[in-house]
């Protein structure tokens, strides 16, 4: 089966981030529990990069270099990239890995531009947030402080499709689409340009599933399930169908990509989507622990008793 492992900008990146061996050792715990995975199934892996992209932004700021949007999501999706594909290829001796710059196209009248919502790099106290936006930059309240946000357009297509296929094909564990892929725009000569964006990475990971008719979408994150009812309980949904997910709602900006993505692409490819804990991959391929995504579950139905 094909399987697109997407993991969690937050989960790679635990506090500390500036040193490169925490980095480092989030992927290698990463690389390890996907390769329990690769051993067995054909797997293309995507992965966030909000704070890494954040932390880059602020780097350039305090070097007073104006870097735009797209080249510091190139540079953040080549640094996790090349740690992923490193670690993936130590744990998995003798199997090809490579990770690959992609680039996704959005719409340039993505209604997204005029409005940011996505939150990236470090919490931010009041006056943090005051210099952000004498410089012209979107701020936005966070968990008590503040933080960056920068647009978030849809995905509408990769633009190295053809060469994930392929790679996929021939047996490559594919490392792609990093930071949800470099934001471009199409011009009318068919040129492609950077877009200031930061594109989710659960909405390309759908693109990505049915890309290359994956049977099966994991999303790892730094929770070991969806909580039915959070932040009041921790009552986790262990099986559920696309369309009573669908009816509940869900935190936008964290939770509500995930289970949005996870249904969109249980109703596009007629696969399963598994929203859990990174260290949990196989046993939630397996249904073992996590939630499960699936056309054929009845309603919600829950772990029990409450893990
Ligand atoms: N219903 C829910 N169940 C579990 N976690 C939730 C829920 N709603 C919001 N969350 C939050 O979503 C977070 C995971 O999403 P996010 O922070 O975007 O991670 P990632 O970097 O993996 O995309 C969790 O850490 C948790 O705080
Ligand atoms: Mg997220």
């Amino acid at each position: 089966m094909r399987v697109v492992v997407a993991l969690g900008g937050n989960a790679l990146a635990p506090p500390g981030l500036e040193q490169a061996e925490t980095q480092r050792s989030a992927a290698r715990h990463a690389a390890e529990a996907i390769a329990g995975i690769a051993r067995e199934h054909d797997v293309v892996v995507t992965h966030g990069n909000g704070p890494q992209v954040g932390l880059l932004a602020a780097q350039a700021e305090a070097a007073g270099q104006g870097v735009p949007l797209d080249v510091l999501g190139a540079e953040s999706e080549g640094l996790i990239g090349y740690l992923l594909e490193q670690e993936l290829a130590n744990a998995l001796p003798g199997r090809d890995v490579a990770a690959l710059l992609t680039q996704v196209e959005v719409a340039p009248d993505d209604p997204a531009f005029a409005h940011p919502t996505k939150p990236i790099g470090p919490l931010l106290d009041a006056a943090g947030a005051e210099r952000l936006r004498a410089r012209g930059l979107a701020v936005g309240p966070d968990r008590g402080g503040f933080r960056r946000l920068v647009a978030s357009p849809a995905p509408r297509e990769i633009v190295e499709l053809r060469t994930i296929q392929l790679l996929v094909r021939i047996g490559v564990v594919v490392v792609c689409s990093g930071g949800g892929g470099i934001p471009v725009v199409r011009d009318a000569r068919g040129a492609h340009h950077g877009a200031s964006a930061v594109i989710d990475k659960d909405r390309s990971a759908v693109l990505l599933g049915i890309g290359i008719a994956a049977g099966a979408l994991l999303l790892l994150t730094d929770v070991p399930a969806v909580y039915a009812d959070w932040p009041e309980t921790k009552q986790a949904i262990r099986r559920a169908s696309p369309r009573a997910l669908a009816a509940r709602p869900f935190a936008p900006g964290t939770m509500g990509p995930k289970v949005e993505a996870a249904c969109r692409f249980v109703r596009g490819t007629g696969g399963f989507a598994c929203i859990g804990a990174v260290g949990d991959a196989a046993r939630l391929l397996a249904g073992e622990a996590g939630t499960r995504i699936e056309s054929g579950a009845s309603g919600i139905e829950l772990w029990e008793p409450a893990r």
